[in-house]
């Protein structure tokens, strides 16, 4: 399932939910690692990944790494195709992820978080899949269609693989702003 949210209790409530005692979760964007604590204590059997690109997150993650062993970071910008290769390297051999979880700032960057989400979890081909962002919300509650197209799973399966791995090239940096 794909959960989109922006109230960041609302975030980590559904967090709580998703995550099962043995679930690999990739984390992108964690901060401070606010919500990776509460990752890493649902999931005490399992692995979180966690990325951010932040100074300011590399220091706090290397603290709360020493509490939760369970915790794996890199500093690295989610936008590089490099940081997802990495990634996608470290899962071959766990049987991939089960929880993909992005907050890239809930209040701005619709684009770039869709964008984000796509090519992630195309390739990762999580169970569930969360996202915080403002935008995307409003445009799911503010458009509608008569035609319907669904996908169950944590990305769009129901669109196959359409744009992967053909457009995967297309993920490098491409704005130096956030
Ligand atoms: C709102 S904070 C995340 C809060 C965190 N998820 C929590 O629940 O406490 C957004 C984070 O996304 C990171 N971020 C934004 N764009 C990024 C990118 N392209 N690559 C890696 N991290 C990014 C920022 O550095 C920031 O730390």
């Amino acid at each position: 399932m794909i959960n989109v949210v922006y109230d960041i209790k609302i975030y980590r409530e559904v967090l709580r939910d998703i995550i099962k005692q043995d679930d690999l979760v990739v984390e992108l964007g964690c901060h401070l690692g606010n919500s990776t604590k509460i990752m890493a204590e649902r999931a005490p059997k399992g692995r979180i990944i966690t990325m951010d690109k932040s100074e300011e997150a590399a220091q706090a993650m290397s603290e709360l790494k020493s509490f939760h062993h369970n915790v794996e970071f890199l500093k690295a910008d989610v936008r590089l195709h490099e940081t997802l290769e990495k990634v996608a390297r470290m899962l071959k051999d766990h049987g991939g992820c089960d929880v993909l979880s992005i907050d890239l700032g809930g209040g701005h960057y619709p684009d770039t978080t869709f964008k984000v989400f796509f090519i992630w979890s195309s390739t990762l081909r999580p169970r569930e899949t969360i996202i915080r962002n403002r935008g995307l919300l409003d445009f799911m509650h503010s458009s509608s269609s008569s035609e319907i197209i669904k996908s169950s799973e944590g990305w769009l399966e129901s669109s196959g693989g359409d744009g992967v791995p053909p457009r995967l090239k297309e993920l490098q940096l491409w704005s130096t702003n956030i």
